[in-house]
């Protein structure tokens, strides 16, 4: 008796959108200066790396940024949204408390029938949402997955607390996902350690008619940044060790953007050469779900990943939680 041939998922496309309105870190420290908030350039470039980001205006929201990218993701790979069935929105700033930003997205593209969900772990989403769809794919369950980071930090920033607000920008990224007969996705590996669930959050909630607590993001930036340098080195070399590669056989490092020099502390523990590692937080900032497919669209559009290279894709961020995926393209 023969055995059917394993199922793998491989990424198909990649597309990315990010909103009109850029802020340059001039142009921030302006508007915080005009509010009593002292930032500088200065401050901002050396201990982030940050040095522009993307805002929405009023009334746009995630899964506007989320269609625009799915569009670039379904044109890049050659698929019709119709041929997709199965949608993933990795976003910690829905449009709506229900239903998911995924079904807004399914209906702003014109299809319907699959099944779609959201996942929120944060700035791990998008790794979170890429496990799950390759699970579902390898299992049977889906054969073209639309797989989408789309994040509006803007709306959950405040604008007095210097410390966080020059970090975050909003965009959307987005990738095509489809059964194959080789991987692909090589392997992943998740984590998440509720215990540090209130170094990074937004505490808020909505009861009753109100707004319960405080609905802006709050950030124990030190302890983020410490917790952050550990755990990614960890994954990486699980997700390798799964894999039964080394760090040698990595084309190309994308770390969730948000602070370049966790992303250098990072590449320079696994000894991967800094022109490896894919860097866009100094213009686009912190996009949360969204930096890791936004990065990853970049790289593959200005043609430095090509097919045959190998990227590990690294998520960390609220929950606490963390995570990577290694993929042959
Ligand atoms: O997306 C999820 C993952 N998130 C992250 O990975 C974020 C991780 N954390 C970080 O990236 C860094 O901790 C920050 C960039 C948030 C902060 O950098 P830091 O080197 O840890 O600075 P700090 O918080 O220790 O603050 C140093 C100083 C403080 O002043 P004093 O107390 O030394 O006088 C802050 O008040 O910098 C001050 N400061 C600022 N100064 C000018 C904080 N924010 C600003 C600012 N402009 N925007």
């Amino acid at each position: 008796m023969t055995s059917a041939p394993a199922r793998h998922s491989r990424i198909a496309g990649t597309g990315s959108y990010l909103p009109p309105r850029r802020l340059s870190n001039a142009d921030l420290v302006r508007q915080l200066a005009a509010q009593g908030i002292e930032t500088s350039d200065e401050w901002i470039v050396e201990r982030t790396g940050i040095r522009a980001r993307h805002f929405v205006d009023a009334g746009v929201n995630a899964s506007d940024l989320a269609v625009q990218a799915a569009r670039h993701a379904l044109e890049a790979a050659g698929c019709r949204a119709e041929d997709v069935d199965l949608i993933i929105v990795a976003t910690s700033t829905p449009d709506m408390v229900f239903p998911s930003t995924a079904a807004i997205v399914q209906r702003k593209l014109g299809v319907h029938g699959c099944p779609v969900f959201d996942v929120q772990a944060v700035c791990s989403g998008f790794v979170y949402a890429l496990t799950v769809a390759d699970a579902m794919i390898r299992t049977g369950s889906a054969s073209a997955a639309l797989v989408i980071g789309a994040e509006v930090f803007s709306r959950i920033l405040d604008f007095k607390d210097r410390g966080t607000c020059v970090l975050f920008g909003d965009g959307a990224g987005a990738v095509v996902l489809r059964a194959g007969d080789r991987p692909g996705i090589v392997a992943t590996d998740l984590h998440a350690d509720g215990r540090h669930v209130d170094i990074l959050c937004v505490p808020g909630t909505v009861s009753g008619g109100q707004v319960l607590g405080d609905p802006l993001l709050r950030m124990d930036g030190q302890a983020v940044f410490k917790l952050a340098v550990g755990v990614l080195e960890d994954s990486a070399r699980t997700v390798l060790g799964k894999a039964g590669r080394d760090t040698a056989q990595v084309d190309w490092l994308i770390p969730h953007q948000a602070n370049i020099r966790i992303m250098q502390a990072t590449a320079r523990k696994l000894k991967l050469p800094a022109e490896r590692l894919v860097v866009t937080v100094d213009a686009h900032g912190n996009t949360s779900a969204a930096s890791i497919p936004l990065a990853l669209d970049v790289a593959v559009r200005d043609g430095r990943i090509r097919p045959g290279h190998t990227v590990l894709l690294q998520g960390v961020g609220g929950g606490f939680t963390w995570g990577s995926v290694l993929v042959d393209f």
